[in-house]
């Protein structure tokens, strides 16, 4: 039996977890939608990227460091707003910022976070840390509003739209579980404007419910407009799969695009994000920074992301398994896992600084521009 009460990589993170959440909160985090199609392929896509690596090169100094819209980062990572952290740890958002901002990753806020933006923005600050903000749009346009000021008064510096979700998607395992929220956690961002919170379902996940009746399926291309005329933060748009809409969000003003399917948790079929990437990057030809999240498991899923053209990758849920297993510490040994896996990537495959990584360690079709 592996003894897995140490764990050495997020794998063993994962089924730890599990030991650590009630099975509503596993079955949240964990759960893609329907048949979990995506879900497993975002991992596959991985997989089926082999690398040619390049020999007898210095790699003795590597430089991992990167920037993403201006801003510095320790390694090409940040992470993925994830709702209701507080459900993995009583620190939940914060505990996950702090861990981000000592490391030098960036960290994405949830709209549905369980910590105020405003607090999390106050431990990142100490650490001129990189934090954006995820925005989901509600009916009510008052509220959203409020979410953007918000947002820029507390200093994220950029405004990221998830485009992907304009009803949540099916994930039987909280239809199952009534998905809500226990007692004493509410949405941190929302409850002190309007009130709003989580419903107690009786046949349907509360998160479903909360998603139909508030937020807005009508959004279009049009509203990007109003949207960037509320701050002056940059757009990032989340949840691109294609490269006409990739195309299309540049030309209403997004700054990057994060390729992504959500986790496998909104349209089950979708393509990995993985597979998505090479065609988004190769139609943008540089107008803008990408981005892709979905299944990143190892430093050499890091390497993968970042030789099909990605500036950085967002890493989900294995963050997660971390808080759940021991707050901010677990988080911290996350990032420190995937850096140094990164690394001993990076030296196995001739690269030695984060410039290094290019398209020509690809197999094949793969190689997109040499
Ligand atoms: C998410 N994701 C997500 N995305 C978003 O834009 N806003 C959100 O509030 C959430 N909430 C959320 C909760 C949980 C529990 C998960 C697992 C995911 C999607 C997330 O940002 C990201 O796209 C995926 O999680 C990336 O895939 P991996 O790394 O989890 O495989
Ligand atoms: C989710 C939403 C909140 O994936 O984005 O659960």
């Amino acid at each position: 039996m592996t003894d897995i009460s140490k764990p050495i990589n997020l794998w063993e993170y994962e089924k730890l977890a599990k030991q650590h959440l009630s099975q509503m909160a596993f079955d949240y985090y964990s759960s893609g939608a329907w048949d979990e199609i995506t879900l497993r392929d975002n991992r596959e896509a991985f997989d089926r990227i082999k690398l040619r690596p390049r020999m007898l090169v210095d790699v003795s100094d590597r430089n991992l460091t990167t920037s993403i819209l201006g801003q510095p980062l320790q390694l090409p990572l940040l992470i993925a707003p994830m709702a209701f952290q507080c459900l993995a740890h009583p620190e939940g958002e914060l505990a996950t910022a702090l861990a981000a901002a000592t490391a030098g990753v960036g960290m994405v806020l949830s709209t549905m976070a369980t910590k105020s933006l405003e607090e999390v923005a106050a431990v990142g600050d100490k650490h001129n840390a990189c934090q954006w903000f995820q925005l989901y749009i509600h009916k009510d346009p008052g509220l959203t509003q409020n979410l953007v000021e918000r947002a820029y008064a507390a200093g994220y510096q950029a405004l990221c739209l998830t485009v992907d979700a304009p009803i949540l998607g099916r994930r039987e395992r909280d239809v199952r579980n009534t998905f809500s929220l226990p007692a004493g956690l509410q949405l941190a961002n929302i409850t002190n404007v309007s009130g709003l919170n989580i419903p107690q379902a009786s046949k349907e996940s509360g998160l479903f419910t909360y998603f139909s009746q508030q937020l807005s399926p009508a959004v279009t291309w049009r509203d990007l407009e109003w949207l960037q005329s509320l701050s002056p933060l940059p757009l990032v748009i989340k949840g691109i799969l294609r490269a006409d809409d990739a195309v299309r969000a540049v030309e209403y003003g997004a700054k990057a695009i994060v390729v992504s399917n959500h986790g496998g948790r909104q349209l089950d079929g979708a393509i990995a994000s993985l597979d998505a990437l090479a065609e988004i990057v190769a139609a943008l030809n540089g107008q803008a920074e990408v981005l892709v999240d979905g299944g990143i498991r190892r430093g050499t899923d890091i390497l993968k992301a970042l030789a099909l053209g990605a500036k950085a990758v967002l890493i989900g849920r294995p963050i997660l398994w971390g808080l759940a297993v021991v707050g901010q510490v677990g988080v911290s040994h996350i990032i420190s896992l995937l850096k140094d896996e990164l690394s001993v990537a990076m030296a196995l495959s001739g690269c030695a600084s984060i410039q290094d990584i290019d398209s020509s360690l690809l197999t094949g079709n793969r190689i997109i521009s040499e």
